[in-house]
């Protein structure tokens, strides 16, 4: 697969779309939540883990909330709504100094997940509409030059 990450502009919120239906469908909801764990515990082992709760209870528990909101943008169960109301993604990433640098290090950590669940049959296309879904939202949420 040949995962690219767009060039981000400092305050350009390109148009999201969402990741096509199918993909949760492929993956399943316990096959996100694993995937989100991935992605948080890679996170620990890498240089933007600053930005992160530092205690092991808060950083379990952003896994699930993080799980929850990516079950209900993949066109499951409204899970993120119910346990943590309006999704607010920019407002609720406004605490964290986001810059383009750390957004590129965030993405590239899902590219080796992305691979992995393409060898065990998840299909490139909707991985590719997962993956573009996390490469143009993901610039929204830079805040910091
Ligand atoms: C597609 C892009 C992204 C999505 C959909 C997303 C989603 C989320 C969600 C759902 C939460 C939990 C919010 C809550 O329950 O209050 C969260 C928290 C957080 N996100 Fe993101 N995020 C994205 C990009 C990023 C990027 C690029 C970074 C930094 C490099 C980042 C850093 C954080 C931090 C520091 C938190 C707070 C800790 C936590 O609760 O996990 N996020 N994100």
């Amino acid at each position: 697969m040949n995962l690219e990450t767009s060039y981000a502009a400092f305050g350009v919120k390109p148009p999201v779309t969402k990741p096509i239906p199918e993909f949760l469908l492929e993956v399943g909801e316990e096959g996100l939540r694993e995937l989100i764990s991935k992605h948080y515990d890679a996170i620990k082992q890498s240089d933007i883990y600053l930005l992160f709760p530092q205690d092991d209870a808060e950083f379990a528990q952003a896994k699930v909330n993080s799980a929850d909101f990516f079950i209900q943008i993949c066109g499951g169960p409204a899970h993120f709504n119910t346990n943590r109301g309006a999704p607010r993604m920019i407002g609720r990433h406004a605490p964290f100094a986001i810059d383009a640098k750390a957004r590129e290090r965030w993405l590239e950590l899902y590219k080796p997940l992305l691979e992995e669940l393409n060898e065990q049959g998840v299909t490139e296309t909707s991985l590719y509409s997962f993956w573009n879904y996390l490469d143009i939202f993901s610039i929204w949420m830079i805040n910091t030059k």
